[in-house]
């Protein structure tokens, strides 16, 4: 197949491995990059053997098919949909905006321009989540009932040294890390039908913790605890929090319950394993042999699918459509602990096809 050629907006920390990645796939031609900060593309030019240009030069390059967009959060609505009305497809780095609104303009421009657009987080093509798929299709612990993922962290301001973002409405725990568990469980069980949420500012302040603002602190304004409960489409209900408020936990990452099995899911925003499975009338755990290639970090393989389905005119898996389900699930845990009552979503989302088993690596099915 002719590769695609990209271009990438954003040459920050992530933007490394979506070069280096770019170079395993035969389908991705990353040609150019592209910074509000010029000398930041410049740098990442020089490193891959690529071409530094402005933002709206990429735009403007008709040889370019897909965008992806690794600015910040608050940037992806705006960049994206430049990308959108320059005739782009476009490859955003999660959320897929930081506002459910500017979300749905997204999928409604890029409809309206007969493009597509995806959105990370793609860890759940990797050879462990895929893994877990699998088993769940093949009926390895029955019919799902339910499910609980957990991300329990004291927040990123004792290494970051920019922690500010993450403490505003936009970020928080639930709108940076989410992303990972929500794709996980929809991945895995399908759409969501309602949620209900608690949400909490548990400290008024933050204080960070190195670089050169260490010690300076930080107002939180966006809910720093977040419980979740979901109603999924399938029945099965699921729990979900996550916090930058404990010190420690020993919650596991992702489990799920079924009515003969239970399995126990490797960190969804990784690519590998551990998968474990414990079955009906078995007294211990067994880890599973992993049935799917991609299991180290693989960031990219979400475009790769993009690119392919591209060629091959068929759905692509880290879609826009699931990427605003997962936004609309975030925004709406937070709206209804505001609330006290239960929200039913209005995205809908297809669950993504399941990768096949045997993949060569630097391949995906056309
Ligand atoms: N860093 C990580 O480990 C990580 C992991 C997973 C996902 N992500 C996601 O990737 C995205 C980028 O994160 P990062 O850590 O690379 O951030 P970063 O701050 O290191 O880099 C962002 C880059 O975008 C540029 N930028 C900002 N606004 C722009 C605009 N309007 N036009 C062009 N360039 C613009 C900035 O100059 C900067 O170089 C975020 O959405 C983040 O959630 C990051």
């Amino acid at each position: 197949m002719t590769p695609t050629k990209i271009g990438i907006i954003g040459c920050g920390n992530i933007s490394d491995i979506y070069l280096k990645n770019g170079q395993k796939f035969d389908i991705l031609d990353i040609t150019t990059v592209a910074d509000l900060d010029f000398k930041r593309a410049k740098a990442k030019a020089k490193q891959y053997g690529v071409k530094a240009v402005t933002p709206a030069e990429i735009l403007a390059d008709p040889s370019l098919e897909i965008v992806i967009n690794l600015t910040i959060p608050a940037a992806h609505y705006e960049v994206s949909l430049a990308a959108i009305d320059a005739g782009k497809s476009v490859y955003s780095e999660k959320p897929l905006a930081t506002r459910l609104d500017d979300g749905r303009r997204l999928l409604a421009a890029a409809q309206a321009k007969g493009v597509r657009i995806g959105c990370a987080p793609d860890t759940f093509l990797g050879g462990g989540l895929q893994t877990c798929r699998k088993l769940i299709d093949d009926g390895a612990i029955g019919r799902p009932v339910a499910a609980t993922a957990f991300m329990m962290s004291h927040g990123p301001e004792s290494w970051h040294p920019d922690p500010e973002f993450f403490y505003q409405p936009g970020a928080g725990p639930m709108f940076d890390m989410g992303p990972y568990y929500l794709t996980a469980l929809i991945a895995m069980l399908g759409p969501i039908r309602r949620v209900t949420g608690m949400a909490e500012i548990s400290f008024q302040k933050r204080i960070i913790g190195s670089g050169a603002k260490k010690g300076q602190a930080i107002a939180v304004h966006t809910p720093t605890h977040v419980t979740g409960l979901l109603d999924f489409a399938n029945d099965a209900v699921g729990t979900l929090i996550t916090s930058f408020d404990v010190w420690g936990s020993h919650l596991p990452h992702l489990e799920i319950y079924g009515s003969t099995g239970t399995l126990a899911v490797p960190d969804p925003n990784t690519f590998g394993g551990p998968v474990l499975l414990r079955q009906a009338g078995q007294n211990d755990w067994r880890e599973v042999k992993l049935t799917h290639s991609y299991t180290e970090n693989s960031r990219g393989l979400g475009v790769a699918d993009l690119a392919y389905a591209l060629r091959s005119d068929r759905p692509h898996r880290a879609n826009g459509a699931m990427a605003l389900h997962v936004l609309e699930a975030m925004q709406s845990f937070l709206d209804s602990s505001q609330a006290g009552r239960h929200i039913e979503l209005t995205s809908r989302c297809e669950q993504p096809a399941a990768l096949p088993v045997g993949l060569p690596v630097g391949t995906l099915d056309e």
